[in-house]
């Protein structure tokens, strides 16, 4: 689903994420990993095409990334789910008007209410559309997030450290949420995390250092759980 190849992005002097290639199949949840800097936020930009690459290429299904211009960036990124590190929501609106807002600019087919009702009560804040964000928790916060990042039904989530300012308790929830989405709605997930725990739950876990890809571990080959942990540990984060 997604074909990253030789993918290159500085800032100034700072070679942020350094000849990067990586295929991603469709339907997995892949960790990526690595010490701050590192260079996992920028990759996450970069296929979402938050922000764009000096050189080599992102291809995601059938779209060249790298390749769009810029009038056709907006469509790309309707078509992709972000959830930012620090939820990014709007702090005067409600809950359910932080899901409809970034699709306000475009023509939708759908009814926008409707659908972010549908995907509120999908991440468990059915009655708590009213609520503004300083009236939810860091987790429900999250979990609007999650729901406005659903909004354009996306094939592909990008997700920046979904459980990162959360307690392990909520933290956990947010990746089960996640996890049984992504079950339900067939999605591929790519996700940040500093947490062990989380990569040890995904598919694969791709390890960045110094913007370049120094471990890539398959955790489905059938093992238990604990052995799958104790591999990942075994990674330092
Ligand atoms: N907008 C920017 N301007 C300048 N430098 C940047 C910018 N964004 C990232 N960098 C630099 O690029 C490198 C990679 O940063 P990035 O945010 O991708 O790392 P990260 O792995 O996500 O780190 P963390 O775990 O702390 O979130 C770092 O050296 C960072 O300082
Ligand atoms: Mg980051």
């Amino acid at each position: 689903m997604i074909r990253i190849e030789n993918l290159s992005k500085r800032y100034g002097d700072i070679v942020a994420v350094d000849g990067i290639s990586l295929d991603v199949a469709a339907g997995g949840t892949v960790a990526l990993t690595g010490p701050s800097g590192s260079g996992k936020s920028t990759l996450l930009h970069l296929v979402g095409a938050i922000e764009r690459a000096d050189s080599g290429s992102i291809t995601v299904d059938d779209v060249e990334v790298t390749a769009l211009r810029r009038g056709r960036l907006a469509a790309y990124r309707q078509r992709i789910g972000f959830v930012f590190q620090r939820y990014h929501l709007l702090p005067p609106l409600t809950a359910l008007d932080n899901v409809v807002a970034p699709t306000l600019p475009y023509r939708v087919t759908y009814d926008r209410a409707a659908r972010a009702r549908e995907l509120l009560d999908a991440v468990g804040l059915a009655g708590r559309e009213k609520a503004v964000p300083s009236e939810l928790s860091g987790g429900q916060q999250q979990r609007v997030a999650i729901a406005r990042a659903l909004m354009g039904e996306p094939a592909l989530l990008l997700a920046d450290e979904p459980t990162g300012n959360l307690d392990s308790k909520t933290g956990q929830q947010i990746l089960d949420l996640l996890l049984t989405l992504r079950e339900q709605r067939g999605m591929t997930i790519l996700l940040a995390t500093h947490e062990q725990h989380v990569a040890a739950r995904c598919d694969r876990l791709v390890r960045l250092s110094d913007g370049a890809v120094t471990d890539d571990l398959d955790l489905r080959d059938g093992e238990d759980p604990a052995t799958t942990l104790a591999r990942a540990i075994q990674i330092r984060l």
